[in-house]
């Protein structure tokens, strides 16, 4: 049946039961109805491609077929149960050989949640306090993550500056925050804090901003030459930049990752991923009251997002998956490129074919501060002239699925088409 309500009279009902009218997560004036491949549909009755896939999770595309028969099969079986079940043991065993530092796994429900434990994990590892953090880097809403991530103003690293209201300034005085691809400041920093570092947490790829060729190597160096507990955020780059995420695609191995996202097929999952020396402290049997971190959680590998998780890996592992979904976001790329070429508009593609944006800016971005530094209002026209023309995104971040078909891409590129028309004009 036809549902009559509009996104507008949604928006009404939102404002009074939401804060700001939303979920917080993306533009509340959006409300999407229904989603299929690679396609969405907002409560007007607008269709778009999907570049946004629920912020990363849809890889497969919406309502893949056979992650939907998977999850119907065990639908009736229960929802969850709290307690081990074998699904749970099964996306475990697939998720740790796939990962390059895939030794042990504890189930979480959020990226948020994963990184949290990941950080207090290096603390009890290490029994040091300090995490060294990159400006810019978002590893969810913990309250050390919440620091420098979109700093309200630029103060001098290592200092931490909190994002959010409510967070006290202990947990900042226990962050090191420093640039993304700087080695000459890695190795100070480390070196002056020497035996006050438990971890550094970094995304391999931060946001949309690629590592320099060494970056990764340089902080798994040090990481070891400092007793520091080296933790890759995987959360949007696990299962999407490869099968064995970016520590496979840059062959730097971290001492845990966390995951989440793809490995839910759509449901709530996440995980710590690691060495067994470092997760043995989630196990009191084995490190005793004082090293032990405690850590559960309600829904933690449920069995409906674990059956969603073991089909979505297991056609992630089938023959040239990780190709076509690279082959997509060239093609993509390409197109900005021959419509953006043109105009003499100082522009750049900052990211990976499987995840990228577009900076309008004259050199290529290394840090938070160069993304900082292009041209946001041209981003805008960008952005909201794909979004007129019926290509769903974030305003960040382009994610391709590997549902995209060959109309999905006349598509984008006749919204690409328009998007470049509309930074002309405004230009
Ligand atoms: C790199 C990274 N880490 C952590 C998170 C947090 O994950 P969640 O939203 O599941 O809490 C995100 C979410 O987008 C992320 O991009």
């Amino acid at each position: 049946m036809e549902r009559m309500t509009s996104q507008a009279e949604w928006l009404d009902r939102a404002k009074a039961v939401l804060p700001g009218g939303g979920f917080g997560n993306f533009d509340p004036n959006v409300f999407i109805r229904e989603g299929r491949g690679s396609r969405v549909w907002d409560e007007d009755g607008n269709e778009y491609v999907d570049y946004l896939i629920g912020s990363g999770p849809m890889l497969l595309g919406h309502g893949h077929p056979e992650v939907l028969e998977a999850v119907l099969e065990q639908l009736p079986r229960g929802q969850t149960f709290f307690a081990n079940n074998a699904l749970g043991v099964e996306l475990a065993e697939d998720i740790c050989a796939a990962m390059p530092c895939g030794e042990h796994l504890r189930y979480v429900s959020s990226g948020s949640e994963a990184d949290m434990y990941a950080m207090r994990l290096a603390r009890a590892f290490t029994g040091r306090d300090k995490i060294v953090k990159f400006e810019g880097g978002y590893h969810g809403m913990s309250a050390e993550a919440q620091m420098s991530l979109a700093p309200i103003k630029q103060v001098n690293f290592p200092q931490a500056i909190p994002d959010s209201a409510g967070i006290p300034q202990s947990v900042a005085d226990e962050m090191l925050i420093a640039p993304f691809n700087d080695p000459d400041y890695i190795r100070s920093l480390l070196a002056e804090y020497e035996g006050q570092v438990a971890g550094i947490i970094v995304e391999p790829l931060q946001r949309i901003i690629p590592p320099e060729p060494g970056f990764l190597e340089l902080l798994r160096t040090e990481a070891d030459k400092y007793g520091i507990v080296l933790i890759f955020d995987e959360v949007v780059t696990g299962f999407r930049f490869a099968y064995g995420g970016a520590q496979e695609l840059y062959g730097v191995t971290p001492d845990i990752c966390t995951l989440g996202k793809v490995i839910g097929g759509g449901f709530p999952l996440a995980a710590i991923v690691g060495r067994t020396d470092i997760m043995a402290h989630f196990d009191k049997a084995q490190v005793g009251a004082d090293g032990w971190l405690m850590q559960l959680g309600t829904l933690s590998g449920n069995p409906v997002a674990a059956i969603a998780g073991i089909k979505s890996l297991e056609i992630l592992r089938r023959d040239g998956q990780y190709d076509r979904l690279r082959g997509l976001g060239n093609r993509v790329q390409d197109m900005i490129r021959s419509e953006l070429d043109p105009t003499g508009i100082a522009y750049r593609i900052v990211g990976d074919p499987t995840l990228f944006e577009v900076v309008f800016t004259g050199s290529n971005p290394r840090s938070y501060r160069d993304v900082l530094a292009g041209d946001a209002s041209l981003g805008k026209h960008w952005n909201d002239a794909l979004r007129a023309h019926g290509v769903f995104k974030s305003p960040g971040k382009t994610y391709p699925s590997l549902a995209l078909t060959e109309a999905d891409m006349a598509l984008t590129e006749a919204a690409i088409q328009a998007a470049a028309k509309a930074v002309v004009d405004a230009g």
